[in-house]
């Protein structure tokens, strides 16, 4: 059994869509040991506690280090955790942190580029499709080799609140996605490239 770690700072919807897909079955052989949080308040954690998950609120990489250590973490999940590492962990770890973001990297993304300033971007840029992105966790952000992406259609009419839940919609099927090849062993990184075996 494969354990994973899924680190959080807010609503924990994504987060979420794994405890459902782990739940219903769909994906097997994986367990969320471990939530952990840098915001106290994270519904995320209500979610995880429901869900009989182990939650930790922590702002100190050593400590979170440490937990994720003790739980023997196979895999660490950011989940809309929106912290910048440091180059320490993200090397400790290297490899084995993976990363959502809400649009087709490498566009809007990097340093600034979280939450709705994403989508504000998009939409003021005018472009005709955004999307999700998955990809391993390097030190320069939202740089590593990426996993898997999806798409969705953007209409010159809509908000950047539109484009958050359409991207939403689809990132609660793109992380269950790569988890699941995760614990199949199916994800194969050689390079830069990603190979879904
Ligand atoms: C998602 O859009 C994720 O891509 C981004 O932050 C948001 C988190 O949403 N990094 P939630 O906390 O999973 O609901």
């Amino acid at each position: 059994m494969k354990k994973i770690a899924v680190m959080i700072s807010g609503g924990g919807s994504n987060l979420q869509s794994i405890i459902d897909s782990i739940e219903n079955g769909d994906i097997k052989n994986i367990e969320i040991s471990v939530v952990i949080s840098n915001k106290e308040s994270a519904f995320g954690l209500e979610r995880a506690r429901k869900a009989g998950i182990d939650t930790f609120y922590s702002n100190d990489e050593v400590e979170i280090k440490n937990i994720i250590q003790e739980y023997g973490c196979d895999l660490i999940v950011l989940a809309g955790f929106l912290k910048i590492l440091s180059e320490d962990f993200i090397d400790y770890f290297k490899n084995k942190i993976i990363n959502i973001h809400p649009s087709l990297i490498p566009s809007f993304c990097g340093v600034g580029y979280y939450g709705m300033r994403v989508h504000n971007a998009v939409v003021e840029y005018g472009v005709k499709i955004s999307g999700a992105t998955v990809h391993f966790v390097e030190v320069k952000a939202d740089a590593g080799p990426i996993i898997m992406q999806e798409c969705v259609e953007i209409l010159p009419e809509d908000s950047a609140e539109d484009v958050s839940k359409k991207v939403l919609k689809i990132e609660h099927r793109l992380l269950p996605k790569v988890v699941k090849l995760f614990s199949e062993d199916r994800i194969e990184l050689i390079g830069r490239k990603v190979f879904i075996k």
